[in-house]
């Protein structure tokens, strides 16, 4: 397991997804503005990569999300688009609604920046947020993480187009946070 300071990032378990799907992926606004594509329902024992593990794609790397104190499941996380050439990929992650705003998602940054550069020697990291999701750019400007540019409405969120801003950070503009 991947340990940031408050949570920990673990392999998907089978119990992890009705959890997920219900309360993260069954949330259509929610799945609108995070996934970068229409919502679609998820049926029970889908094999959906959002939920279920493919072993064989070598460019995603997803986890679950636990608190360190008692392992509840709180998200999903990954680091997906590996690119071993350029040495570059992307993160996502998303909370159960009632795990956001306590510091989880930047210490779930933090444990993705671990893994894509000691774990897998990356040398840039890269999210594409919403301009208004203000919780995802806090979390990736505080692990150092900085606004390369904006994509003028680039996303189609329920209704209307909105604007994404892309972050980067290069591994040697990284300062790790301390690990338990
Ligand atoms: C985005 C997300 C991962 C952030 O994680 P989080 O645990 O809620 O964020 P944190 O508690 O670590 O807060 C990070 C910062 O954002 C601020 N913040 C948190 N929730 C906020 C909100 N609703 N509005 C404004 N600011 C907020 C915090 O005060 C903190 O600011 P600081 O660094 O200046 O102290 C989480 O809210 C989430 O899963 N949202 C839904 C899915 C999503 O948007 N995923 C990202 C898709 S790219």
């Amino acid at each position: 397991m991947l340990r940031g300071g408050k949570v920990g990032l673990r392999a998907r378990h089978e119990e992890d997804i009705p959890v997920l799907r219900a309360e993260l992926y069954d949330d259509v606004v929610n799945s609108s503005r995070a996934e970068g594509g229409p919502w679609r329902p998820i049926s029970p024992g889908s094999k959906d990569p959002r939920l279920v593990m493919d072993e064989q794609n070598e460019r995603v790397v997803p986890f679950s999300v636990v608190e360190l104190d008692g392992g509840t499941l709180v998200g999903t996380a990954a680091l997906w688009g590996i690119d071993p050439h350029n040495r570059c990929a992307h993160i996502g992650l998303g909370l159960l609604p009632s795990a956001r705003g306590k510091g989880y998602g930047t210490d779930v940054v933090a444990a993705l920046c671990h893994y894509g550069f000691v774990v897998r020697s990356l040398h840039r990291l890269q999210i594409e947020t919403l301009a208004d999701n203000t919780a995802m750019l806090r979390s990736a400007e505080s692990n150092g993480f900085v606004r390369e540019g904006v994509l003028r409405s680039s996303a189609w969120v329920m209704g209307e187009f909105l604007d994404e801003v892309l972050l980067g950070l290069l591994v040697e503009d990284w300062k790790p946070a301390a690990r338990s």
